[in-house]
């Protein structure tokens, strides 16, 4: 096991929107079917926010469960990190409106634009930054609107993205458990497998960027999957590897909950049997950052990773970028 432990999550907190969207709803609205959507990914259901909902809403409902959840209140946070790629506005940074709707005022506030591995990338930066004394009191949050960018004109995208929150506290260990490692790659490379180009400065919006529809998800579905699938696994590995782990060590598996076949994929590469690979993909769909945060606290809430346990974290996303945590609470 790795001797080194600096920092631990001690609080967890999600925020899921009550309005849904079922495969049955998708098959009125573009020509798929419920079967294809179940066979496919795995999904069933995904939550949408309502009119007038903004990811900084849902990443504050989170990060007050968290916060409840540590035992710690408002004024504690002196670092907020956001993981998002539908923050409310161009800028400022979702994470400012979140402290400011927190009242956290002796917080830094800053996103981090690293797609569905936001929260791994935002644990890193945590960990980092308590490792290095700058930081006693962070909150690390993934949370999206992927709605407000899906087309839904669009089948090959349009069934796979939902809405939510996650949220953890992150503070200094008390020796013995905590986060045992992370890991963080990108390849700017492959960016255009996966992308909303417009929306930028590279597109200003313009009438001619809306009517090309720029300003939503693109994606080659076939090449991200074996992409995601390799490296998730490659990330996966690597953790345990790298803490000392073996796979009897690790209690649960929790990657970015994008489809199923590749959440079984990455239990396998790493041969730890399903029973301890979590899925709640079946619930709410692909939620970008969101997803592993949301599962985590889901996991805790319902017993099923317990004080002592470790959990292997992994996830992929756009950029391409990915990365892994090893964590054991
Ligand atoms: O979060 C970041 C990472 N994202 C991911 O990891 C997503 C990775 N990709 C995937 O999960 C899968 O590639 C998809 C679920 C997106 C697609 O599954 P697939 O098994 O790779 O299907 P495909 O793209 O190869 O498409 C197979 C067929 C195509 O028809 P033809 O060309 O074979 O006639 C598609 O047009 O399925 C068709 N199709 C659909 N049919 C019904 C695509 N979307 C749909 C749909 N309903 N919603």
């Amino acid at each position: 096991m790795s001797e080194n432990i600096n920092s631990m999550i001690i609080g967890t907190g999600r925020a899921i929107p009550e309005k849904t969207l079922t495969n049955k709803d998708l098959e009125q609205i573009v020509d798929t079917s419920d079967e294809w959507i179940r066979t496919r990914t795995g999904m069933q259901v995904r939550h949408i926010v309502a009119d007038g909902e903004l990811t900084s809403d849902l990443c504050t409902r989170a990060a007050k469960e968290a916060l409840d959840d540590a035992g710690l209140g408002v004024m504690d946070i002196d670092m907020i990190i956001v993981g998002t790629i539908t923050g409310d506005m161009g800028f400022p940074s979702t994470a400012c409106f979140v402290q400011q709707k927190l009242g956290a005022e002796n917080a830094a506030a800053m996103d981090i634009h690293a797609a569905c591995s936001g929260f791994i990338y935002g644990l890193e930066i945590a960990d980092s930054l308590i490792v290095a004394k700058k930081a006693k009191t962070v909150l690390v949050i993934g949370g999206e609107t992927l709605s407000r960018i899906t087309d839904y004109t669009d089948r090959n995208t349009c069934v796979l993205f939902g809405d939510g929150a996650g949220a953890a506290v992150v503070v200094p260990s008390d020796g013995n458990r905590g986060i045992l490692g992370t890991f963080t790659k990108s390849d700017g490379r492959l960016y255009e497998l996966l992308y909303m180009p417009g929306m930028g400065t590279a597109h200003p919006p313009s009438h001619e960027t809306v009517d090309q529809r720029l300003h939503y998800i693109k994606m080659a579905g076939r090449e991200v999957f074996k992409a995601a699938v390799t490296a998730m696994g490659d990330a996966a590995e690597h953790i345990i590897e790298r803490c000392n782990l073996s796979s009897d060590d690790v209690d649960m598996v929790i990657s970015h909950q994008a489809n199923l076949r590749i959440i079984d994929a990455t239990g396998r590469r790493v041969k730890v049997p399903k029973s301890r690979v979590y899925v709640n993909v079946q619930n709410y769909g692909n939620t970008s950052a969101a997803s592993i945060p949301i599962a985590l606290d889901e996991a805790r809430r319902e017993g099923k990773l317990r004080d002592g346990q470790t959990v292997v974290l992994v996830a992929f996303g756009a950029g391409f970028t990915w990365g892994s945590a090893a964590v054991r609470f």
